[in-house]
């Protein structure tokens, strides 16, 4: 048997749709892999009745036949389903993981990432590998046309969890088809500011790299509390928010000094809108 734990993840950061994951330490998945003749999976943790045991229905189950490995996968959730912390992926990270040692496979972790994106496309329709490449690698990462590139990096941050769902498709449904020269610029600009702060442990430039114009204002107007929440986080410290993933969570990176008092007023703007919610006082690692 095999056990392994796997980290949320958020993927995007606005200004990197689809390209851009961090690793966050926590919250976690843990699965445990046991060798068996067909693949059967059982369900527990946050959200867990909400996820099909079904080997076809699940991410780990694609993961399973992506990797011909069958096996009993016990999946403890840590990550709740539909939260934009990249939950799918945390456990087909974990199972493409412990599934490779327990049948020998002897692929490293970047070879994992193809196998682990094929659950993504269970819950999403397309298998990105933006959640899982971070999931699997830890860090920042920048997922661009099939190849992965990684770097350490070391970022307080909250990710603040209402309790709203947001399910990944409808969150891609209201994403525009289209964009501007100058909304491009934009997003280029903001990009590689981002890029270059994860790789000096900057929140300043993490923070201010986070802005975009496209993706991120659709996204939001499916999370009541958004606006007001973005700038509670601002006011106590964080040096940028967005929504994490295709949300609801948002995220907020800050200095660490910071970090106890943006978690906290995150928390309280989502109240005065109504809605409960969780901040994980966490940092990409
Ligand atoms: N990049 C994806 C999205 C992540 O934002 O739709 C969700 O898994």
């Amino acid at each position: 048997m095999q056990t392994v734990r796997a980290p949320a993840t958020s993927a995007n950061l606005g200004s990197g749709f689809d390209v851009f994951g961090v690793a966050l330490d926590r919250p976690m998945d843990v699965v445990r892999v046991e060798k068996a003749d067909r693949t059967t999976i059982e369900m527990s943790g946050v959200g867990s009745q909400y996820i099909p045991e079904d080997p076809d229905k699940n991410v780990v189950g694609a993961v399973a036949e992506a990797l011909d490995a069958p096996a009993r996968i016990r999946i403890d959730k840590g990550v709740r389903p539909s939260s934009g912390l990249g939950s799918s992926a945390a456990s087909a990270a974990a199972a493409a993981v412990g599934l490779n040692a327990l049948y020998d496979r002897g692929l490293s972790r970047s070879e994992l990432v193809p196998a682990a994106a094929e659950g993504e496309a269970v819950v999403s329709g397309t298998a990105h590998s933006d959640n899982v490449a971070p999931a699997l690698l830890g860090g920042f990462t920048i997922a661009r046309d099939g190849a992965v590139t990684a770097v350490d990096a070391s970022i307080p941050l909250v990710a603040c969890l209402p309790e709203i769902a947001v399910s990944t498709r409808d969150a891609r449904d209201v994403v525009p088809e289209s964009t501007s020269m100058g909304d491009l610029v934009h997003t280029v600009g903001s990009a590689a500011t981002l890029a270059v702060g994860m790789c000096r442990d900057d929140p300043g430039l993490v923070g201010a790299g986070m802005d975009e114009r496209v993706v991120t204002p659709a996204r939001a107007e499916l999370i009541l509390g958004y606006e007001s929440v973005r700038a509670a986080a601002l006011d106590a410290g964080a040096t940028g928010v967005t929504v994490s993933g295709a949300g609801p969570a948002v995220i907020a990176p800050c200095r660490e000094s910071n970090r106890r008092h943006v978690a906290a007023a995150m928390v309280d703007a989502f109240a005065e809108a109504g809605v409960e919610s969780r901040a994980y006082q966490t940092r990409v690692s």
